[in-house]
């Protein structure tokens, strides 16, 4: 087989395993042989860039930015839907169809979930993605094909499983939607808020500006997922003429489509159908605005031609808003570890969609300023799927003048310190570095599984530590003294012996674990893996300059002003001093010590991508050598996953889970006597 032919068969292998994992949620391979194909591949694509193609799934984690969307033609318009929101707006659509049809012709209907996402139009040429647009207007959208090679539900070959029989047309226009998953979205915004970054309002909007990023790059770090629900075009090929047989068709080719599409006999079913969805809408993870009915024969659909821009043949039948008017009783502010004070609405409880709403995020002083909100308001609610609910906005005309504004706080409600608020960023912070309240979250996060991992210590524990003045530092939890624990309430003796061994047990964890543990802005465990690798120890970081942390790839200017800063505040040194004293690891490397030389005995590694020096059985073979453990996937009892060059998911799991990551010199410097 020629090299290039080999490189060929190893992406539509690779491409057939990413389907199996992320659309079929089905894998057929380990994790650990994945791997090995992935990095058989990046390594013949190193040795021969020439050979790279976009299409290659390398090439997944995002192309070079360009300047500008290049405007495409639509083959043919892209159409938009009619809308009904009720069982007799449906039953008026049906009968206005009637007067076009035979006497006594019987339907029946494709129900589909409305995704609320944003069109995307992909054209396949000889079963090639070549080419993925916006709906734009409907007749010319925005290439962003590279972006949507980002997405990894998106087949770049169809059929995707290459013992497919099934020809591919020579030519396929499929319509999908492109949705952020509302977990992940909920995620993204965690992590943002946490940041003081402005948080997003709605998981569509966040899809859209994610996919229309000029920098791919950009979009693959965002969790983009895809529904494909009508094929626009085909040539070469007959493809099925029935609704429900072109999504059995897309499926068959590779294509995500929703597990949620529903065949109807008949209109009643189609009725019956979509009063299932008004409970079922919220137990899914991806936000849905309603359902589309589409007459299931097509040719007939399509025979019925538009009304404006919207075909007779099929309708959105919404849901009704998940809103409600409330009053906004009281302002409650939240204070984060990172000291971030956050606006939580107390409302007169509403029910919405089924759940009791009592309390809604006003995300921050900026919105509340923006939107003119104040106490005592009617305001409108919104619950959008599983997102937290949120405030849309006052009713302004109902107000009766005694409302009162929102007043922007000046100091901690917790600590009553003045508060601070950084140019750039809409949050406010509380920056004093002994409030209570941030304390008892620093604390919640030290322990956390991220963290330290101390799992026998929960939030409740650390609140409770707190009020009875048996910490006032997360390295405090390192005198707890037995006796003391056994007067706290619900602490019994079994109790007790596992918060202590816990916390001695953490006293082991390597340096990046401590030092993400210190919840330093910006200096999650990604960025803690990088520092401890690059700087050796916590001691030669906190001596480290802005130019010095800038020297490292990855490290940008807010991170290295961020670390600096920290390691500049006197408190914070004395607890690094606690900390030592207290017998923390803040240098690495972290092993057990073994006849002189540093063994690996009791730590289990995973390796992923391509290592500098090392092949992977080399690599296996050194750590065996010095009596460590390798396992093919990452998982919560990983000590260390060893990563080189173009990791790929397990890089991802591992920071998930907040396995340390090492590269291969930090391998060698483990076992180094010294
Ligand atoms: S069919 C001509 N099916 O809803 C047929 N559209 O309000 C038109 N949408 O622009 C589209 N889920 O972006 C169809 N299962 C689904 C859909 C869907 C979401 C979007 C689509 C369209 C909009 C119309």
């Amino acid at each position: 087989m020629s090299l290039e032919e080999q490189i060929k068969q190893l992406r539509i292998e690779i491409d057939y395993h990413l389907y199996r994992y992320h659309t079929l949620d089905s894998p057929v391979i380990s994790d650990a042989e994945y791997d090995a194909l992935y990095r058989r591949l990046v390594e013949l694509e190193s040795e021969h860039p020439e050979l790279i193609t976009p299409d290659s799934p390398t090439q997944r984690a995002g192309a070079a930015p360009s300047d500008v969307f290049v405007k495409v033609n639509h083959p043919v318009p892209i159409l938009s839907l009619m809308n009904a929101f009720n069982a007799d707006d449906l039953r008026a659509w049906r009968m206005r169809i009637d007067r076009l049809l035979p006497e006594g012709t019987k339907l029946d209907y494709v129900v589909e979930p409305k995704f609320d996402g944003l069109t995307v139009v992909l054209t396949y040429r000889n079963g090639v993605f070549t080419l993925g647009a916006t709906r734009g207007d409907g007749t010319v959208g925005e290439d962003v094909t590279p972006n949507l090679r980002t997405v990894r539900t998106l087949p770049q070959r169809i059929p995707v499983d290459p013992q497919s029989k099934i020809p591919p047309p020579d030519y396929l226009v499929v319509r999908g939607e492109a949705y952020m998953p509302l977990d992940k979205f909920e995620e993204l915004n965690a992590s943002r808020a946490e940041a003081g970054e402005a948080i997003y309002m709605n998981p569509r909007n966040t899809a859209a500006g994610s996919l229309r990023q000029l920098d791919p790059s950009k979009t693959a770090e965002r969790p983009l997922r895809m529904y494909c629900y009508d094929v626009i075009l085909a040539d070469g090929t007959e493809i099925p003429t029935t609704q429900w047989e072109r999504l059995a068709y897309l499926k068959s080719l590779g294509f995500p489509v929703s597990p949620d599409n529903q065949y109807c006999a008949n209109l009643d079913e189609v009725i019956a159908a979509f009063g299932r969805w008004g409970a079922h809408r919220n137990q899914i993870n991806y936000e849905v605005d309603g359902v589309v009915v589409k007459i299931n024969d097509r040719e007939l659909a399509d025979s019925l031609g538009f009304v404006g821009k919207d075909p007779r043949g099929a309708i959105a039948l919404k849901f009704p808003a998940q809103e409600k008017t409330t009053r906004l009783l009281d302002v409650q502010v939240n204070v984060g570890r990172t000291g971030v004070l956050a606006p939580n609405a107390i409302l007169e409880p509403v029910e919405i969609g089924g759940v009791t709403v009592r309390n809604a995020t006003l995300h921050n002083y900026d919105e509340i300023e923006r939107k003119d909100i104040r106490i005592g308001d009617r305001v409108i609610v919104r619950r959008a799927g599983d997102v937290i609910p949120y405030i849309v906005g006052p009713i302004v005309d109902v107000r009766d003048g005694t409302e009162r504004p929102i007043e922007r706080p000046t100091r901690c409600p917790f600590c009553d310190e003045p508060v601070v608020q950084f140019p750039g960023e809409v949050a406010i912070y509380c920056e004093n570095a002994a409030c209570p309240e941030q304390l008892i979250r620093r604390v919640e996060y030290y322990v956390s599984r991220g963290a330290m991992d101390i799992t026998s210590f929960g939030a409740q524990t650390a609140a409770l530590l707190f009020q009875h003045g048996l910490i006032h530092d997360v390295a405090d939890i390192y005198t707890l003294r037995r006796d003391d624990l056994l007067q706290l309430e619900g602490f019994k003796d079994k109790k007790v012996d596992n918060l202590l061994a816990g916390i001695e047990a953490s006293k082991n964890q390597p340096p990046e674990r401590l030092l993400t543990a210190l919840g330093i802005r910006f200096v999650g465990s990604v960025v803690a893996a990088l520092l401890i690798q690059s700087f050796g120890s916590i001691d030669a970081l906190s001596a480290a300059s802005v130019d010095d942390l800038q020297q490292i790839e990855g490290i940008g200017p807010q991170i290295a002003a961020s670390v600096v800063a920290w390691f500049a505040n006197k408190q914070n040194h004395q607890l690094i001093e606690k900390l030592r004293a207290a017998g923390l690891n803040l240098s690495t490397p972290v092993a057990v010590e073994s006849q002189g030389a540093r063994s690996l005995s009791g730590l289990i590694f995973v390796i992923t991508g391509t290592l500098p020096t090392m092949s992977r059985d080399a690599a296996t073979a050194f750590i065996e050598g010095h009596g460590g453990k390798v396992t093919g996937s990452v998982s919560k009892k990983t000590d260390y996953l060893v990563a080189g060059e173009a990791a790929g998911s397990k890089l991802v799991k591992a920071n998930d889970l907040g396995v340390a990551v090492i590269d291969e010199a930090a391998l060698r410097d483990m076992v180094a006597v010294g």
